[in-house]
Parts: structure tokens; sequence; C-alpha cells
């Protein structure tokens, strides 16, 4: 695997991409991206085997400048470099030894995730790395998104600190160092905060997932410890941001069914702990309505007995995987998956719920050449 990173360029800005760029091709010649004059700093370019790069300038008499790191790891060894998959409420990231010297050529991505409806705030506590005007030689680079192609928040390096704030509950985090100069790096710290609302209702297959923003709910006068679900015994499982984890099957969980439509139902109260008694009574009732198509997201908010209401739709978490063999034990993994004509194709479907009144019921199944399932179809199963 070789990863390429543009550090900075300096391309002629009065030409347009068409005639000047930087192109990057893989060992098929196919290619993985496009520096453009007026692109985004940072681009980071992952290949298996050997790379390539097309120069193309147009005629104006100037000096262009690209710098650029590459790093290649032996195959296998992609996850012992650092970084990598993160996912919470809340916590934090720093680079490799911090707060000793960060090593030479570190090159971390951690990609971040937090429940669904939620985006993600940032704060470093420290960033100490090579001091440069454009951070050309130790940076970080903080991408709005799942991967290195979401659009960048910020590319930072020197000593400074810095706040930041996702739109949605994914961040990739990239720290990039070259041979030398090495300092203390970096420490940030994460939290998930509900993305419209000062709080947030999620619900899976599994179990309602519920964000509130610290501060709403101290601006009602209480604190975390003093919220519980109908279950007195069940609370947050966090405190900043204040997350509840309901279970579908616990903590007093009502379960209705409904025509198509099964519901569960559990209320967070605000129980007085103190002798303070003019606050207000604070009611949060979360309803998931799971019918026979999506979730339904629903969730009260009452204050004084006045309602607010907030509603969501979701999705079943029903996932699918080919198997190799029929005894389903292994997984296919390669994407996309290449199988001989007339051969058995091995499909599960998996649904993940806790509640054992759900099953999972095969209606229809139908293949296409086509991605977009346009004509023409074969049916291989139909109602049921
Ligand atoms: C990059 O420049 C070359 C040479 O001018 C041009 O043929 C190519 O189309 C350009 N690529 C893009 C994406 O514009
Ligand atoms: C939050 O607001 C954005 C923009 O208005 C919208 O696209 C998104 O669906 C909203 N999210 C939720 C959980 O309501
Ligand atoms: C909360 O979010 C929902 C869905 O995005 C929106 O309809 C509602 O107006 C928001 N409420 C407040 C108080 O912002
Ligand atoms: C779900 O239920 C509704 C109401 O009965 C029905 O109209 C709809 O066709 C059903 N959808 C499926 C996929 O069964
Ligand atoms: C697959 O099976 C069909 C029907 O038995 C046969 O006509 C066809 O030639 C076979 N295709 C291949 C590639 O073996
Ligand atoms: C589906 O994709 C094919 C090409 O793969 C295209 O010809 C066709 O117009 C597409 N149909 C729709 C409805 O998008």
């Amino acid at each position: 695997m070789i990863s390429i990173i543009f550090f900075f360029s300096s391309l002629n800005t009065a030409a347009d991409c068409s005639q000047e760029n930087v192109t990057v091709l893989d060992q098929n010649l196919q290619v993985l991206g496009v520096l453009c004059p007026n692109s985004p700093r940072i681009d980071v370019f992952e290949t298996p085997g050997s790379a390539y790069l097309r120069v193309s300038t147009n005629s104006d008499a100037l000096v262009r400048t690209v710098y650029l790191m590459y790093y290649s790891f032996a195959p296998g060894n992609e996850a012992a470099v650092c970084g990598g998959q993160i996912n919470g409420y809340s916590g934090s990231i720093s680079s490799p030894n911090y707060p000793s010297r960060h090593p030479h050529f570190a090159y971390c991505v951690w990609h971040l995730e937090t429940p669904k409806n939620t985006k993600i705030d940032l704060s470093f506590t420290e960033i100490f790395l090579e001091v440069d005007a454009v951070c050309r030689f130790d940076f970080i680079a903080l991408y709005d998104g799942p991967t290195t192609n979401s659009p960048i928040l910020d590319v930072l390096c020197g000593r400074t600190v810095a706040e930041l704030e996702t739109t949605s509950n994914t961040l990739t985090v990239v720290l990039s160092t070259d041979y030398a100069n090495s300092y203390y790096g970096f420490n940030l710290n994460y939290v998930a905060l509900p993305e419209n609302n000062s709080s947030s209702l999620f619900c899976s297959g599994e179990k309602m997932t519920v964000i509130f923003d610290p501060s709403y709910i101290n601006s009602l006068g209480y604190n975390a410890n003093e919220l519980t679900l109908i279950d007195t015994s069940c609370g947050p499982v966090s405190s900043n941001p204040i997350a509840f984890n309901v279970p579908y099957t616990s903590c007093g969980t009502v379960r209705k069914v409904e025509d198509h439509v099964i519901s569960y139902t559990n209320i967070i109260t605000a129980i007085s702990t103190g002798v303070i008694t003019r606050r207000k009574k604070i009611e949060f009732v979360m309803t998931c309505e799971l019918d026979n198509e999506s979730i339904v997201e629903i969730m009260y908010v009452t204050e004084n007995d006045i309602i607010q209401e907030s509603q969501e739709t979701g999705k079943y978490d029903v996932s699918l995987s080919f198997y190799q063999t029929q005894d389903f034990t292994t997984p296919v993994l390669e994407s996309p998956y290449y199988i001989e004509l007339n051969n058995t194709l091995f499909l599960q479907a998996t649904l993940k719920t806790q509640d054992p009144g759900l099953t999972l019921f095969t209606e229809s199944c139908f293949a296409s050449s086509k991605s977009n399932f346009s004509d023409p179809t074969y049916s291989l199963l139909q109602n049921g």
C-alpha cells in the first residue's frame, strides 16, 4: 500500500485545471485523483502497488512548487502504524507517544464516528508541531466526513489550539510528519452533540440512543445524575454528552403492537435530589416506531406539561452478506465478488434486534445486470 500526500502546492492560479494539474495514476494507469491549481491544499491518495504522477503546466513562465510525501506500507501492516476507527460519545485522540515527541514519518488516519443524528465538537488542548506558515512539513488535517475525500475543515501546525465542529457524525483526522523537527504532537478531546436540537434520538433495530447537550439540561436546572428512565435504576451511560442507551426489552420500555406497527416507548424524568422546589418538571418521552418498512423516531419533551415534539425516521438495521459455502461460516469480503455461472450463491440476511418477537421474512428477491436495477430483472423469490 502506498499513500501519497500533497503537503503543499502552488501551481499557476491563473490557469484552470484542464491546462495545469498534477494527475495521480495507479499501477494500471487509472486516475486516482487530480490536484488542480485552486483545489484544497491537502490531498491524500492511497493505492496498492505503484503509483505514477503526471505533471502538466501551461506555458506561463513562473515558478511552481509541489511538496509531496509518500509512505509505503508492507501488506497487512497498515493498521500497525497508527490511527484507526474510533466510535463513541466522547474521548480523545493524540499523536503517537504524546506528550513525548512524535515519531518522524508518522502517517496516521483516524476515522471518528459518533451516534447518528449527532455532530462532533472538537477542542485541541495542545498542538505542538513544526512551525511553517503553510504547514508544509508536519501537520494535522481535519476532514468533515468519513474519508479524506470529504471537505477539508482545517489544516493545523505550529503551536496553537483550536475548536471545531463537524456538520454530521463523522470526522477524519490525518497526522503527517516528515524526517526532522519532532515536537510533542497534539491532543484533542471530542464530544458528540445533538445535530440540530438540544437533544437527539436515534432508533436502531436494537435500542434507542438519546443524546443531550449538557448545557441544555443545565439550563433547565438539572444535571446528568438527576435523570433516569422509567426504571429508575437505569441512568445515563455518559455525562458529557449526556447519553442514554435505552434497550427495547428492559429499563421499563413499553412495547405496543398495533396493525403493522410495533412501538417502544420510554421516558426520561428528572428526579429532584435536593430541596430546591421551583424547578420545571421535565419529562422526555421517546418512542421508536417500527413498521413493516421503516423506523419512525418520536421524541416529546414536556416542560411543565407543555409538549414539544420532534420526529425522525430511520430504517431497520438489516445486513446482507455473501458466504463462500453453504455452512455460512466464511463471509465473502471482496467487492465486487465474482462467481462462475451456474454456481450457487450463498446470501445471509441478518436483522439486528433484541426483541425476540421480531423475525426476518424474505418477501422477494431479484437479480439484475444493472446496478440501478433497471430492466431486465430476474425474479428469484416472489410472495415469500
Ligand atoms: C490535466 O492536464 C492535462 C494537460 O493539459 C489535461 O489533458 C487533463 O485533461 C487535465 N486534467 C483535468 C482533470 O482537467
Ligand atoms: C439537521 O438539519 C439538517 C439541515 O437542515 C438536515 O439535513 C438534517 O436532516 C437534520 N438532522 C436531523 C437529525 O433532524
Ligand atoms: C428540532 O429538530 C427538528 C428536526 O430537525 C425540527 O423540526 C425542530 O424544529 C427543531 N426544534 C428546535 C427547537 O430547534
Ligand atoms: C406495509 O404496510 C402498509 C399498511 O398495511 C402497506 O400498505 C404496505 O404495502 C406494506 N409494505 C410492505 C413492504 O409490506
Ligand atoms: C449453465 O446451465 C445452463 C442450463 O443447464 C446451460 O444451458 C449453460 O450452458 C450453463 N452455463 C455455463 C457457463 O456452464
Ligand atoms: C440504469 O443504468 C443504465 C446503464 O447501466 C442506463 O442505460 C439506464 O438509463 C439507467 N436507468 C435509470 C432509470 O437510471
